[in-house]
């Protein structure tokens, strides 16, 4: 407890604010999560975040398992936090996410210093976890799916910035052969319409100019409407574009076989839609797709994205690629290579396969050597880099709406933004730009990035 000097020289007592710390792994779900686990513990308890685990009295690990080495991580992190525990009692720990969701009970089993477990749909639980680990003295574990009673019971949406994801979904019903997502985060789940143009409109309303609607698989939203029916994506996106001040709109991320012609209508028709799909493939191959239960051919794919470009010729195309699936021969790899060369991606994510207990794809006989698994990844990474220099090469010499978001992290006094097609652009100028979208002339291509000055501005050497 501490005390402040009143004016007069009564003391008041101040109660600290308690203090909290997450670590989190995987993708932007996870991101999107662990910024709504910080919502929730500030407007029950007053926590406020700190980026100094030692100053903290919570420690929230938001987990994935979607590969392997994502989980190892886990157990290592943990054991990093046991001294920092044993140094003041009334300290907890959380673990949440993908792996708390599979492992359960099993993780506060194996490791003493966790007081609560819970899954990605039970996060607005967590206060009542807590309270209860603090009354019994024993770990507390929800891992439950009860659906989308989550986002009922989350506060209001704070905007951080002028982007901001707004969670349309949640889990995935496509199965993959290889992933653990359905069984992490359950099947999928929609929410009603009414519900995300509100918060939409609320981030609007704050200052957030761009949206990107976020899922596990996006476009098999089906939100329930007030008057009855549902709405697809598709429309969605047009009712998001006619929100006050909502400027951008992405949507991430997406399977091909739903990626629709009402989607590709919605790229030619609606100009807030940012200028870059992730559209994940996973494998050229048709032999290894079916092993995949992909669902889709390689054509299938090629077509769409032909489709797409036909809409919008100079949309930017990212994917993601799984090399040294159980079985792929030379054959099936320069398959996937000749799609990249087909599709021209300019950005991906790829891995190595990773074998994930429980999921079909674990019974398949894998006789591909790892070393050539990690050659296979890196021919395929090496081209798309090249590809991702020519695509932006070509940029230079072009001007661009830019979304100012920040300072640049590089601390040169620079501004960062990014431009429709998700790039992001250093340029010179001023902080009070944060929020507004500028005309950039793009004059560099880097690895990761681009160089720019603001339209208008003199060139210097
Ligand atoms: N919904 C997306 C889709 O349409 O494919 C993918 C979501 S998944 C969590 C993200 C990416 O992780 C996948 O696209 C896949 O490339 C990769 N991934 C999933 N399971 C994997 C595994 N067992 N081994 C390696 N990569 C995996
Ligand atoms: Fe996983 Fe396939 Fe869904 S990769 S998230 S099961 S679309």
């Amino acid at each position: 407890m501490a005390t402040s000097e009143l004016p007069d020289g009564a003391a008041v007592s101040q109660t600290p604010k308690p203090k909290l710390f997450i670590r989190t792994f995987g993708c932007q779900m996870n991101e999107y999560d662990s910024a709504k686990m910080a919502d929730v513990l500030a407007a029950s308890d007053g926590y406020t975040r700190t980026d100094q685990p030692e100053e903290a009295d919570l420690l929230l690990l938001n987990t994935c398992s979607v590969r392997e080495k994502a989980q190892e991580k886990v157990f290592s992190e943990l054991g990093r936090w046991r001294e920092w525990k044993s140094a003041r009692p009334g300290r907890q720990v959380a673990v949440g996410g993908c792996v708390a969701s599979q492992e359960g009970e099993a993780i506060a089993q194996r490791e003493k210093l966790v007081d609560v477990v819970f899954g990605p749909q039970t996060l607005h639980r967590l206060p009542a976890l807590l309270s209860t680990t603090r009354a019994t003295g024993r770990p507390a574990v929800d891992v439950s799916f009860p659906e989308i009673e989550k986002f009922d019971a989350l506060p209001e949406p704070r905007a951080d910035g002028p982007t901001a994801f707004v969670s349309i979904m949640e889990g995935c019903s496509k199965y993959c052969s290889f992933c653990v997502v359905p069984y992490t985060r359950g099947e999928e789940v929609s929410r009603p319409l009414d519900d995300v143009l509100v918060e939409c409109a609320q981030l609007a309303e704050a200052g957030v100019r761009e949206i990107t609607l976020l899922g596990q698989n996006v476009n098999g939203y089906r939100g329930a409407m007030r008057g009855g029916g549902t709405c697809d994506l598709a429309l969605l996106i047009h009712y998001v574009a006619r929100l006050d001040g909502i400027q951008r709109i992405r949507f991430t991320t997406s399977h091909p076989l739903e990626f629709d012609d009402g989607l590709i209508e919605a790229f030619a028709d609606e100009p807030k839609l940012a200028n870059y799909l992730h559209l994940p493939v996973q494998s050229g191959s048709d032999r290894v797709l079916k092993l995949m239960k992909r669902n889709h051919t390689a054509d299938v794919y090629i077509d769409k994205i032909r489709r797409l470009r036909a809409a919008r010729p100079d949309i930017a195309l990212s994917s993601d690629f799984i090399v040294g699936f159980p079985g792929e021969t030379d054959a099936d790899f320069q398959a996937t290579m000749d799609l990249i060369a087909e599709v021209r991606c300019d950005s991906a994510f790829s891995f190595v396969y990773s074998e994930r207990p429980g999921t079909p794809a674990a019974n398949l006989r894998d006789g591909v050597p790892p070393e050539v698994k990690k050659q296979r990844l890196s021919i395929l990474q090496a081209r798309i880099q090249q590809l991702s220099m020519e695509y932006c090469r070509g940029l230079v010499g072009g001007t661009y709406p830019v979304l100012v978001e920040r300072a640049s992290r590089r601390g040169n006094g620079q501004m960062a933004g990014k431009l429709s097609n998700n790039r992001w652009v250093n340029f010179d100028g001023d902080e009070r730009l944060v929020g507004e979208f500028v005309d950039v002339t793009v004059s560099e291509a880097l690895s990761n990035s681009l160089r720019g000055r603001l339209a208008g501005a003199e060139a210097t050497a």
